[in-house]
């Protein structure tokens, strides 16, 4: 794995940007696996605004995010569908068809993961961009999953709903289900991104790190990925 450890959030995003920006670049047809959270919004951020002033285009792109929330659809700002296209879709001038996301209002949620599982058959990623979770999860992919998952239903960790309530006006709004990609369909990508950020995240990245490779810090898998780079800031860092 590779490790890039940054002054800043800002520093962190900007590294990460660049990563992105000659995926892109490379292969104007690229498929990026994309994630929500905090985390990526300075990515975000950056690639829109290369868009406007700089022009790459993302007319070929196509991407698959990570997860979404069980209940939630596009008429929901707490929904991914509506994260996604809020903070990156709608600033790039990429075709909305071309951008895929697990239905968290599919009627038959089985039948949702097996047709999410064909579409990630056919579009590997180009590179898959991550969070981490307190908890060292990846996409919702809780401490415990197997690594050979793909993706499924999953009941959040009580301290994911508690970690995710401060983007809900209340904590009993968070929904406690989700659609996740599974490690095995993460691993399947060409490349992979993992971002983390502030002190809060020290403890997983240490164990994404450091830490023994084992389902229970799922991000741990990593480890054997033959092609990850992990960028942080100095807060997440601070106890490798
Ligand atoms: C959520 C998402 C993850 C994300 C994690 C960290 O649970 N499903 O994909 O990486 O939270 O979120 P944040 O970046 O806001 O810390």
């Amino acid at each position: 794995m590779k490790i890039v450890i940054t002054k800043s959030y800002e520093e962190m995003s900007e590294e990460a940007f660049r990563l992105v920006k000659a995926v892109v670049k490379e292969n104007p047809e690229a498929v990026l696996g994309l994630a929500t959270g905090t985390t990526p919004l300075g990515l975000y951020a950056r690639m829109a605004e290369d868009h406007r002033r700089g022009g790459t285009s993302y007319r070929g792109i196509r991407t698959v995010n990570l997860d979404e929330y069980v209940g939630l659809g596009p008429g929901s700002d707490q929904s991914y569908v509506y994260f996604m296209r809020k903070n990156l879709f709608s600033h790039l001038d990429i075709l909305p068809e071309n951008t895929h996301i697990a239905n968290g209002l599919a009627p038959d949620l089985a039948e949702e993961c097996a047709r999410y599982n064909r579409l990630l058959e056919t579009m590997q990623q180009d590179i898959q961009v991550l969070g981490i979770g307190s908890n060292g999860h990846i996409a919702f992919n809780e401490p415990g999953t197997p690594f050979g998952s793909e993706t499924h239903v999953v009941a959040l960790a009580e301290s994911t709903i508690r970690d995710n309530a401060r983007l809900f006006a209340r904590e009993e709004d968070v929904p406690r289900k989700a659609l996740t990609m599974g490690l095995k369909n993460i691993m399947h990508a060409r490349r992979v991104l993992i971002l983390a950020n502030g002190a809060g995240k020290a403890k997983a990245v240490c164990g994404l790190v450091r830490g023994a490779v084992t389902e229970q810090l799922p991000a741990s898998v990593l480890q054997l990925h033959p092609d990850c780079t992990l960028v942080v800031d100095e807060a997440a860092a601070s106890l490798l």
